[in-house]
């Protein structure tokens, strides 16, 4: 046969013969029966390069290259093609549109708090974080709320069953532990532990046993200030609280305060803030702290003052978003998440 025939002969079957092959198993037996170093089909053709007459071996040369490459190419396709995922086999269509990208976004509590700690943050107030399981001695005792106080009542919190055996109590027994009812705990711990001045703000979740409606929950956030040093006054509170609730709302917004009552300041107040044509808002209480808070963590009531504030989070937000059920925040439903 003239080798050129020959040549087109082997590239025809081998080509069809790689085409041919369904599986990994059988490409290989075509690639060892075609290119086989030892015995490969292949040799044969280059065996006839080699007998070919003088003037037309530069051709059958290139020939032979054109088709080993053709057919190798041809090889590694087919390999390719054989391991890749069969798409159509699995049911998928690959040419229809992918399913779109959804992005998360940051709860808007956690949005709130976000803003509410860079605000606050510009005033010179330091984040502070403390414990969500407490002892009373902290929710309570050193905020000089007495065991006499309703708001000890064990119906108003969250007592936990099971006190913790590495804090026994002085009479032996476990020391009673309770979700705490207020942020004001980190007052206490944070006075505990540093030297006055103190300007601080910690942000967190409070607990207390109400019945879940439209504006209560039996979880909710507070943000608490307190800031001790040397004559510190009642003006600066109101003038920190103020600008506090302007920096929120984005323009300069009244704040009136309203006598009131909490055990761990005196005098206390109710915060409100004229935040639209709509009226007052309440934020939350404040006031001066008590000597007796100031003397429980080894403070000196004669050289220091403070005062403190505690705001409910959810507050703001449901009135700035127009949410009339504070139940949406912990239902998770992404159709309300997903407006923010
Ligand atoms: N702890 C109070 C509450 O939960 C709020 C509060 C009132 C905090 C006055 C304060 C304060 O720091 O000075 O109702």
């Amino acid at each position: 046969m003239d080798p050129i025939a020959a040549f087109d002969q082997f590239e025809q079957t081998a080509l069809t013969a790689i085409a041919a092959a369904d599986d990994s198993a059988a490409l290989e037996a075509v690639r060892v029966e075609y290119l086989g170093k030892s015995k490969g089909r292949l040799r044969d053709l280059q065996s006839l390069v080699g007998k070919a007459e003088k003037q037309q071996k530069p051709l059958l040369g290139k020939r032979f290259n054109e088709i080993k490459n053709d057919v190798t190419a041809a090889l590694d396709a087919r390999k390719e093609n054989l391991t890749a995922p069969k798409a159509e086999a699995a049911g998928l269509d690959v040419t229809l549109p992918g399913s779109p990208v959804e992005f998360g976004r940051r709860h808007p509590l956690i949005q709130t708090i976000a803003e509410f700690k860079d605000i606050i943050g510009r005033f010179g107030f330091s984040v502070a974080e403390g414990p969500e399981i407490e002892d009373e001695h902290h929710n309570f005792v050193a905020l000089n709320i007495p065991p006499e106080h309703p708001a000890r009542d064990p119906l108003e919190n969250f007592y936990l069953a099971v006190a913790e055996k590495s804090n026994p109590a002085a009479n032996g027994g476990p020391a009673p532990r309770l979700l705490r009812s207020q942020t004001s705990n980190v007052q206490i711990r944070v006075m505990e532990q540093t030297e006055p001045p103190v300007r601080i703000v910690s942000l967190g979740r409070v607990y207390r046993p109400d019945t879940m409606d439209a504006t209560h929950s039996c979880m909710f956030h507070q943000m608490e200030g307190l800031m001790v040093a040397k004559d510190v006054t009642m003006a600066q509170l109101k003038t920190v609280l103020t600008m506090f609730a302007s920096a929120y709302l984005g323009h300069d917004v009244p704040l009136r305060f309203r006598p009131s009552f909490f055990p761990f300041t005196e005098p206390s107040v109710e915060v409100d803030v004229l935040w639209d044509e709509s009226g007052w808002v309440e934020l939350g209480g404040a006031g001066m702290v008590d000597p007796n808070v100031l003397a429980a963590v080894g403070y000196d009531p004669e050289e220091v003052s403070g005062f403190a504030f505690g705001l409910g989070i959810e507050r703001f937000c449901m009135k700035r978003h127009q949410i009339n059920d504070i139940r949406r925040f912990y239902e998770n439903d992404v159709r309300f998440l997903r407006q923010f």
